[in-house]
């Protein structure tokens, strides 16, 4: 398939993109890609691939921008219930962590997910991802970290790799067992490290190239924070993980700062994520590293929070930076990519360049896929969306409302 006539083709060339490097659209003017079997086969423009291939489909994209597919490094897609009740009482005067501290929270939606029935634990989440593959994300991030036993993080491993076999979205599965103390251990932090260290994490090893052999190692992510997981722990979890053979990531300084950015940067650790509360030391640590600094701007919306993350000084620190959304029913029930690039231009004050970069190429880097998705580039996976614009800055500007008119996805045409 030609497509063709995209008014700007954003091919996000030339790979992860550093500090002041953020923002390089590598915008074809008139732009078109040829697509072969899922794949990415000529960039170039209109006119020249038309000359050069003039017997394939033609698909029109009508002068609108055409642009690679969002890529959503960081969610907690799999869940049941909501946490609606607990919105108002946040909205009454409760913190967060309050909250959670009082057993709600991360803990009341574990509850919900372990009581629910397999269907209706995939109905509910299937709804979710097929939102966000309409708003453009065609490939997410999916933590678990709603069962905290180990029979119940298998089965939202389970559930997560099934969810992948149906598509279209392509999902990168992380395990999260670490995302709160779980209920039977309250008070007993370290002993649920044990487990997390002893049991979960080698019993995850032996069991994943059984039921996902075609799959490399899931990530393994811990929330480092008061009331979740000390640095002592986290650092335990990670080095365990770290041992195994597990990519890493962490949620780090998302209320207060425990010290989870030296920690990350120290065993390479793929993406450090949230980094609110980030000092200016581990901002200069992250931008000497290759760890991803994903920010999670609708974290603190969702929160009614006044601090984001401090991303222009991360990218003068020379970090790469990346966007997510951290779909998640306590914090942030948001999966649309562009929502999060119009609250990244106002709070992280990056320009609709600049975000779009952080929530394609530099996202797929937070995954460790910028070789494959990302970007449009030939040898790449066809995952592209068209806009109803023609103008790549309307995105950022606006947002309420879905610009998105088709995903194309391993070459295949979704309309919206
Ligand atoms: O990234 N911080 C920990 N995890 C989520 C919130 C999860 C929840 O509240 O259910 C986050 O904000
Ligand atoms: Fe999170």
């Amino acid at each position: 398939m030609l497509l063709h006539s995209a008014s700007q083709l954003l091919t996000l060339a030339g790979g992860p993109q550093r500090g002041h490097e953020l923002g390089r659209l590598g915008i074809i003017p008139n732009g078109a890609v040829l697509i072969r079997s899922g794949i990415i086969e000529a960039v170039g423009s209109t006119s020249d691939l038309q000359a050069a291939y003039p017997d394939e489909p033609e698909f029109d994209a009508l002068d609108r921008v055409v642009m690679p597919g969002f890529v959503d490094p960081h969610t907690h897609l799999i869940w049941a219930g909501d946490r609606a009740a607990e919105f108002e009482m946040r909205l009454e005067g409760k913190t967060y962590l309050e909250i959670l501290e009082a057993g709600g929270g991360i803990l009341s939606t574990v509850r919900a997910t372990r009581s629910a029935s397999l269907t209706s634990l995939l109905d509910q989440t299937r709804l979710r991802l097929w939102s966000m593959f309409e708003h453009g994300t065609t490939t997410a991030e999916a933590k678990t970290g709603y069962g905290l036993k180990t029979a119940a993080e298998l089965r939202l491993l389970q559930a997560l790799l099934a969810l992948n076999r149906e598509g279209p979205m392509d999902l990168a599965i992380t395990f999260l067992g670490a995302h709160a103390i779980a209920p039977e251990y309250i008070g007993q932090a370290d002993a649920y490290t044990d487990l997390i260290c002893n049991t979960m994490l080698p019993m995850i090893k032996e069991w994943w190239p059984l039921h996902a052999p075609e799959l490399p190692l899931p990530f393994v992510d811990v929330f480092c924070e008061k009331g979740a997981f000390d640095l002592a722990q986290t650092r335990r979890i990670l080095e365990t993980a770290c041992n195994l053979g597990f990519p890493l990531k962490i949620h780090a300084d998302e209320f207060l700062n425990l010290g989870g950015v030296p920690l990350a940067v120290e065993l390479n650790a793929v993406s450090a994520d949230h980094l609110v509360k980030t000092s200016q030391e581990d901002i200069r640590l992250l931008g000497q590293s290759d760890t991803v600094a994903v920010a999670l701007p609708c974290t603190p919306f969702g929160l009614a929070e006044s601090d984001y993350t401090p991303a222009k000084e991360i990218l003068a620190a020379d970090g790469i930076l990346a966007l997510a959304s951290d779909l998640n029913p306590g914090t942030a029930w948001c999966g649309n990519m562009q929502f999060v690039i119009a609250l990244a231009c106002r709070y992280l004050k990056l320009t609709p360049a600049q975000a779009i970069a952080a929530a394609t190429i530099n996202a797929a880097a937070a995954i460790q896929q910028a070789n494959q998705i990302g970007s449009i580039e030939v040898g790449k996976q066809a995952d592209l969306i068209v806009l109803e614009v023609d103008d790549y800055r309307h995105l950022g500007y606006r947002f309420g409302t879905n610009l998105v008119k088709t995903v194309i996805k391993q070459g295949r045409i979704y309309p919206v």
